[in-house]
């Protein structure tokens, strides 16, 4: 176990510090696997730096408070060049002749968080709260993969660094939001709080949090003399730092390291608000001292907004490919750093009335990286504002719109509504899906109201002279839309999975579907339970499945792709197909014959999972001699139970 624990941690480090793994997924999984097979047989030898605590542990009653080693302080703004001149100067005046230099580091837009060692293990974490006194999210932090559990360092120490989401996470985790019919959120910050916040360690775990580290610290105070050090220190001891950082000498190579990443600032995969400047000397830095609520020897230089005010002229609704309806604002159009913004997204009615937004208010927009401008407040509120009310009707196919228990989304329930279609085909056509290049949304407009796609499977039937028909569409173009096409037939199941637009079945469960039953047609035909025994899929997204695939017009459709020509099968990492596929199966107690091992062993040979303990989700449990507990669990949960004479039966039968 120790060997596994040590292998675990070193390949999360090369995956989430280093951004370099060594082994697949697939490898680091059956090792994280043997492990937690091992800890459920041997509870006793677990330890609490193994990297099984990060899937998360029991839910929390609510947080305890707990003090800071000195107080968490913020940071005094520089909003332009000026003021980070006005900073240096002051700076300077104190120093007098002393040589001094900074080092710049990027403002990442998260959440800060002190995590503090003891006897090399991590033993707690405490959120930035009021500055003193913050709250304790200990078991939600182990679940942080860049966060480390052990580190090479018996001594006491505290690290305090921001707990971010990237951008990729965050869009990731709205859209399965906006899947499920919940709220989205509005930012990866805010996300990042919501997430590291919750009371249910699980939900953090799901999350894909990351911590990097910026202060070293013993006793509340810097660890070593210089704030460059440690930070290469904390690197050292396996913590994620932000490589973008420099020493500066001056004001000026300050101000061009500002100046670089403002531009590259979209291009980041996580947000940064700006840029951190703090003196390198920590002797310097004790003489200069704080004021009553920030350092002197450090400043913040704070990038301009990207939002700006401005009018909501109208508010229309889009028809999405779900169905889903999303009001959008129509906005008099305003710059914001660089791009005229016209339309911003109101997710929701609830998000419109939580924000009371009335058509003629003058309201705050926000751009970040390449999403969708959204409306953030009310700036103003006009005194004859009129309030938006959904349509009852759909705006396109006029078909009567449903609002679906449990969801915040009204829904156009018809599936040939040509807003959808336009959105499906979309879908299936863009990048990371089918990845049909040059099949955009002007194209896919034409094609969808000349009548020339009808559902995606008629993208196939697209031939030279259908296309050279279109506007703008010259020869050129048409052979290179065919090709694409034909390119297209080669993508992987995963992505014509998520390329169907089945509800609540994007990027991630399709892989899941393709990577646990290995085949379209048996996914097509599968009863739900069977489904629900793959990874995360649950009775709605098992219900959703079967739904899609018991509407003839679907299976039509999936016909026609089947003679376009797309790949339907699809290698199953690890084991092949066995009749214990799909099956997760526990065992307890001491069988007649066979080592635990070797049953282990036998099932997995045949398909099957063997889990460390009773859920819902497992299919059948083998019991032995004083099988305890889990024998409970297992008749409480009503889950199947058998003894070894029935298992080797099963086995021989295959
Ligand atoms: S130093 C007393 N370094 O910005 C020193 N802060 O406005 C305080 N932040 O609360 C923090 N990246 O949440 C520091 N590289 C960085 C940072 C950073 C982001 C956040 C942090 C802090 C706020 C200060």
């Amino acid at each position: 176990m120790a060997d596994l624990r040590t292998q675990l941690q070193y390949h999360e480090h090369r995956y989430y510090v280093l951004d370099s793994p060594e082994v697949s997924d697939a490898q680091y999984d059956a090792l994280m696997r043997e492990l937690v097979a091992l800890e459920a047989t041997h509870p006793e030898l677990r330890t609490p730096d193994s990297p099984t605590a990060r899937v998360g542990g029991a839910p929390r009653e609510g947080f305890a408070k707990l003090a800071h080693s000195s107080p968490m302080l913020s940071l005094d703004n520089a909003l332009n060049e000026g003021e980070l001149r006005d900073f240096d100067r002051r700076v300077r005046e104190f120093l007098g002749d002393e040589p001094y230099r900074y080092v710049a580091e990027l403002k990442l837009d998260g959440l800060s968080m002190a995590a503090h060692y003891a006897g090399g293990f991590l033993e707690s974490a405490i959120t930035r709260g009021d500055g003193s006194v913050g709250e304790e999210v200990t078991a939600n932090a182990r679940t942080i993969r860049s966060l480390p559990l052990r580190v090479e360092r018996e001594n006491r120490f505290e690290t305090r660094g921001e707990v971010i989401m990237t951008r990729h996470a965050f869009e990731r985790l709205n859209e399965q939001r906006e899947q499920d019919g919940l709220p989205v959120y509005a930012n990866p910050r805010n996300s990042a709080a919501g997430s590291l916040r919750v009371l249910d360690p699980t939900l953090t775990a799901a999350r894909q949090l990351d911590y990097m580290a910026y202060f070293y610290l013993v006793d509340g105070q810097p660890a070593m003399d210089s704030h460059w050090k440690s930070l290469d220190a904390l690197s050292a001891l396996g913590f994620k730092v932000n490589g973008e950082r420099r020493i500066c000498k001056d004001v000026e190579e300050l101000i061009a390291f500002c100046n670089g990443f403002e531009t590259r600032r979209e291009s980041l995969p996580y947000e940064i608000d700006g840029v951190v400047a703090k003196i390198d000397s920590i002797d310097q830095q004790r003489r200069l001292g704080y004021t009553a609520r920030a350092p002197r020897w450090a400043i913040a230089y704070k990038y301009a907004a990207r939002e700006a005010d401005t009018v909501v002229e109208d508010i229309l609704v889009q028809v999405g490919r779900t169905g889903a309806l999303t009001p959008v604002a129509v906005l008099r159009p305003v710059s914001i750093s660089g791009v005229m913004v016209a339309r911003a997204t109101l997710h929701n009615e609830e998000e419109i009335a939580r924000l009371g937004i009335k058509i003629g208010d003058t309201v705050r927009v926000e751009r970040s990286g390449d999403v969708i401008p959204k409306v953030t407040s009310v700036v103003t509120s006009a005194p004859d504002g009129k309030a938006f009310a959904m349509p009852v009707e759909c705006p396109v196919c006029a078909s009567v719109l449903v609002k679906i228990e449990g969801e915040v989304a009204v829904r156009c329930l018809n599936v040939n509504c040509p807003a959808r279609l336009k959105q499906s085909v979309e879908h299936f056509a863009s990048r990371g899906v089918m990845d049909i290049d040059g099949m955009g949304e002007a194209l896919v407009e034409q094609l969808v109201d000349k009548g020339l796609v009808k559902n995606v499977a008629d993208l196939y039937d697209l031939t030279r002279e259908k296309l050279e028909g279109l506007e703008r569409m010259g020869a050129k173009s048409a052979t290179r839309i065919l090709e694409n096409l034909d390119a297209s037939r080669r993508r992987p199941l995963p992505r014509l999975i998520n390329g169907l637009g089945i509800s609540f079945v994007g990027e991630r469960t399709a892989q899941i579907l393709a990577d646990t039953f290995g085949d379209l047609d048996a996914i097509a035909t599968m009863a739900e339970e069977r489904l629900q025994s793959a990874e995360e899929i649950g009775p709605k997204v098992s219900a959703a499945i079967r739904l899609y695939f018991s509407d003839p017009r679907n299976l039509e459709l999936i016909e026609r792709l089947r003679a376009a020509g797309l790949r339907f099968t699809h290698e199953i990492k690890g084991k092949p197909m066995g009749p214990f596929a799909g099956q997760t199966w526990v065992l307890t107690g001491t069988m007649p014959t066979l080592k635990r091992e070797d049953a282990k062993a036998m099932i997995e040979e045949a398909g099957g999972k063997v889990s460390g303990s009773v859920s819902k989700k497992t299919s059948v449990v083998v019991a032995g001699d004083e099988a305890g507990s889990k024998l409970d669990k297992a008749r409480e949960l009503g889950v199947e139970i058998i003894d070894e004479a029935e298992l080797l039966r099963r086995l021989e039968k295959q």
